[in-house]
């Protein structure tokens, strides 16, 4: 189970050289030939750089008053990996670009609110709430993607890159939550609050985009596409209600990231990764292998 809830201890942030990948052949519909899981993981995509270039600013606002060395060391690899993630991530939204997709006007807007909004209108401990909330969100996510074999139909590149983003996001996943309550002394309703916002705004963003990539695709019966979708996502034994415990655990008065998620597929995936020479592909075809084998 991806939430395994089974608790965990803090692992090392490894700093590591992004996967480069060649995706001039990646079919257009790269999830089981699926519109609508394939745009979802697309948009996403979309949103990493600009969203990761945000939690970097957010982090730094507080670094300076960082006394802690494990936790100042562990807010620098946060920055190293959230910065090759914007890379890998960019690589693959130029694709989507090449595509017809309109990035550069979807990260304008993206960037109007994040720098323009958030980072100017909002307070600092506010802001590193967001941060933690979406860091909270994609570590969720990262636990949830491989223990239920999720992947399976997925272009082994797309997964590969998947894969290791939500590797380094389980690594990574405390040091703004504790800089957001050790250094920053954010509070309770201030995390509440802005998880509630992140909740909220994160998803839509995502489905206004996929609105626009569906037109772009010329997809027919776009409302058939969102009904399964949707189902996919939000029906029961979907993706987000396999996640639900892990994500309501967030707002547990006396959480901490480390208390939950399941390790295996993790700990799979670096053996396999170290094993072979920094082999993405490889990683997370072994980590697919296992899932399919247990289930
Ligand atoms: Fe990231
Ligand atoms: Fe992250």
């Amino acid at each position: 189970m991806a939430d395994g809830g089974n608790g965990g201890s803090a692992q090392a942030i490894v700093p590591r050289k992004g996967p480069e990948f060649a995706w001039a052949d990646l079919p257009r519909w790269w999830f089981g030939n699926d519109p609508f899981r394939t745009r979802f993981f697309d948009a996403m995509s979309l949103l990493f750089p600009e969203g990761e270039k945000f939690f970097i600013a957010c982090v730094r606002d507080y670094r300076e008053r960082i006394s802690d060395p494990a936790l100042a060391a562990q807010v620098k690899d946060f920055i190293y990996q959230e910065g090759q993630h914007g890379i890998v991530h960019t690589a693959f939204n130029n694709h989507l670009k090449a595509q017809g997709v309109a990035v550069d006007h979807i990260l304008e807007r993206q960037k109007d609110i994040m720098f323009g909004f958030f980072r100017k209108r909002l307070p600092k401990v506010f802001t590193l709430g967001q941060t933690a909330a979406a860091e909270h969100m994609t570590a969720l996510m990262a636990h949830g993607f491989f223990a239920n074999g999720m992947f399976e139909d997925a272009d082994p590149r797309v997964r590969a890159m998947y894969a290791w983003h939500a590797v380094e996001e389980i690594e990574h996943k405390a040091v703004a939550f504790d800089v957001f309550q050790k250094v920053a002394r954010g509070g309770y309703f201030t995390r509440v609050l802005s998880m509630l916002q992140v909740s909220l705004t994160f998803p839509l963003h995502v489905f206004l985009i996929m609105r626009h990539m569906f037109k772009i695709d010329g997809v027919k019966n776009r409302f058939g596409v969102w009904m399964k979708g949707l189902w996919w996502l939000y029906g029961p034994g979907g993706l987000y209600p396999r996640l639900m415990r892990h994500y309501l655990a967030y707002f547990k008065p006396g959480f901490h990231p480390w208390q939950h998620g399941d390790l295996d597929t993790y700990t799979r995936w670096r053996e396999a990764y170290e094993g072979s020479g920094n082999d993405a592909v490889h990683a997370a075809d072994t980590v697919m292998a296992a899932t399919r084998a247990a289930a």
